[in-house]
């Protein structure tokens, strides 16, 4: 019988690349996203249902939990990749934009993990894949919010492993480098407060930097083909570093002393 994995944000980049990828290779879909009623592509999947769910909203996490086991019988995929970035001098950000940037990536990943831990915990069997970021692990300026909620999201996921282990219930994390999507021009909330100029010239030497580093970044299949082998592994690996050299920048993360790390990242962004 095929599998069913149940993805948020799948309207764009890595959730969208994911769904086709699943599909393709005889799995079923549980595609996710807000406004289902605009996607034109993934409905021309026979195995690929379409539903609406905002991670902020409950009730329709709950519903779209409840009409993907109807539709497919079982779910034993989840794969939380809703997520988006808020940039700009973290003085810029009103409260709205810094609850709802938490809210997002990680109350919302959150209530998702609620909906299926009990359900994978009776079926002693069922896997939760959260989409982190090489930046849960390191940071760079300007994304202080997103940086907080995807450490958040590592030290989230890392705990919640030992404690779903003994269900059998396996546990991941993808930590994807600079991966070319809407990430970086659809879908940033950006932090500008009305007076506050100090920070314009930064801002732009930096952002000029990023933008250079996603349009030579590869593409969402490299992210899809690793949450592929993640989903289909017997292993209780929990990290999966992947793209624009990732596992390499966590290396070296993790051997050099925290300060020359530091220096590193700031002489390679400081670059004009
Ligand atoms: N691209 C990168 O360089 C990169 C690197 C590391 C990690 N990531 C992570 O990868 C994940 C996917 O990002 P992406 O690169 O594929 O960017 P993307 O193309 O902008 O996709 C983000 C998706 O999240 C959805 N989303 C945002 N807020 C939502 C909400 N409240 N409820 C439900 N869905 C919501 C968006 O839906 P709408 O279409 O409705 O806006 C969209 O489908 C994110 O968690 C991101 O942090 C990306």
């Amino acid at each position: 019988m095929s599998k069913t994995i149940f993805i948020t944000g799948a309207s764009s980049g890595i959730g969208k690349t994911t769904a086709i990828y699943f599909a393709e290779r005889g799995w079923n879909v549980a595609a996710t996203m807000r406004k289902p009623q605009e996607e034109v592509e993934l409905v021309k999947y026979k195995t690929i249902k379409c539903y609406a769910l905002d991670v902020m909203d409950e009730e329709s996490i709950e519903k779209a939990f409840h009409w993907a086991i109807q539709d497919f019988g079982a779910i034993d995929v989840l794969l939380n990749n809703a997520g988006y970035a808020a940039l700009g001098p973290f003085e810029a950000a009103d409260k709205y934009q810094i609850a709802k940037q938490f809210d997002t990536n990680v109350i919302g990943l959150m209530s998702v993990c609620q909906q299926f831990i009990p359900y994978f915990r009776e079926r002693k069997s069922g896997s939760i894949i959260n989409i982190s970021s090489v930046g849960g692990r390191i940071t760079f300026p300007l994304y202080s919010l997103y940086h907080g909620t995807k450490w958040a999201v590592e030290g989230f996921t890392e705990s919640l492993s030992f404690e779903l282990k003994p269900f059998n219930i396996k546990v991941k994390i993808i930590e994807p480098g600079a991966i070319k999507t809407d990430f970086y021009d659809r879908s940033p909330d950006l932090l500008k407060k009305e007076g506050l100029h100090v920070y314009d010239a930064y801002v732009d030497k930096i952002s000029a930097n990023f933008l250079r580093a996603a349009a030579s970044a590869p593409g969402p299949e490299v992210v899809a083909k690793i949450i592929w082998r993640a989903a289909n592994s017997n292993s209780f690996k929990l990290r999966y570093a992947v793209g624009s050299g990732a596992p390499f920048i966590l290396f070296l993360r993790r051997i050099l002393p925290h300060a020359w790390f530091m220096g590193l990242v700031r002489r390679v962004l400081d670059r004009s």
